[in-house]
């Protein structure tokens, strides 16, 4: 499923968040969205998903104005993680991946065998299926992730858009949960617009980056164009060298010792 973003301007209350944004990402791609605290990333995730309605500017889904669409069309081909995430403590991983099931059921009618089998599916997918009964309260950080990343599976979705999936998760979860998102992609072809923290793993894992900063789409593309000397000192304030990751095909940065504004004094 492929997306356009047209002349988006996203404002709360009377303040400016989103600038007139443009872009598009074609079907079966991996694009991330870096930028600041507060540049608007989650703003801009809200939109596509229509959780937020934009003061100006179109989005497309498939060529197809989303507000042309209803809730539950959108809802079966789109699924979204959102940053934060609230769950009742007495569910089990197979309910909260039940949920993904909704926008598919006809009205008032319960789970069918396809349905069921869907959850099976998001379930084993995801390495869950023999903890399917355990309450999400009980699991760590990387399961309970993959149980939403299971959830939102079980929409059958052909665009995942996932806001910083990997906060708050260990580094072997991280991984863990970008090898999972790239897999899904590789193997069924889902279309992923993420937000990322870590711009050496927005790298590695996508084949496009966005970069926002204060509201303002500042640069796009593949990860070698976007990830430079230049970037990294005039939108993230850091100075740092560029380097080949050979294994992975990509470029990585370590940042030198901060000269910027951020922790200044301290050695003062
Ligand atoms: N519900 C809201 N009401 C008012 N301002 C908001 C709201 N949500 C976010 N903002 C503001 O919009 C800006 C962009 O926020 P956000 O999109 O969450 O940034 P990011 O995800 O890049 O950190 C910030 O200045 C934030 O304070
Ligand atoms: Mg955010």
């Amino acid at each position: 499923m492929d997306l356009r973003v047209e002349g988006l301007n996203v404002s709360y209350d009377e303040k400016r968040i989103l600038k007139d944004i443009s872009f598009n990402v074609e079907s079966g791609e991996v694009v991330t969205i870096i930028g600041p605290n507060g540049s608007g990333k989650s703003t801009l995730i809200k939109s596509i998903s229509r959780y937020l309605k934009p003061k100006s500017g179109d989005i497309y889904l498939n060529k197809v104005n989303i507000n042309r669409i209803n809730t539950k069309e959108i809802a079966k081909n789109l699924a979204v993680l959102p940053q934060v995430k609230a769950v009742s403590s007495d569910i089990s991983i197979e309910e909260l991946v039940s949920y993904g099931r909704f926008p598919h059921l006809k009205f008032g009618k319960r789970m069918s065998k396809e349905d069921k089998e869907v959850i099976a599916w998001a379930l084993e997918k995801t390495g869950l299926f023999k903890m399917k009964d355990r309450y999400v309260v009980t699991l760590s950080g990387g399961e309970r992730q993959r149980a939403w990343i299971a959830m939102t599976l079980a929409q059958k979705p052909k665009m995942l858009l996932l806001d910083e999936p990997t906060t708050f998760l260990d580094i072997c979860y991280q991984m863990e949960t970008l090898e999972m998102v790239k897999v899904l992609n590789k193997t069924l072809g889902i279309t992923v617009v993420m937000v990322l923290h870590d711009i050496n793993q927005a790298a590695r894992y996508s084949d496009k980056m966005m970069v926002i900063n204060d509201g303002e789409l500042r640069e796009y593309g593949e990860p070698c164009e976007i990830v430079s000397k230049d970037l990294l000192k005039d939108i993230f304030k850091i100075d740092a060298d560029i380097y080949e990751d050979k294994v992975n095909n990509c470029p990585y940065f370590i940042p030198k010792k901060n000269n910027g504004t951020a922790g200044k004094g301290l050695n003062d």
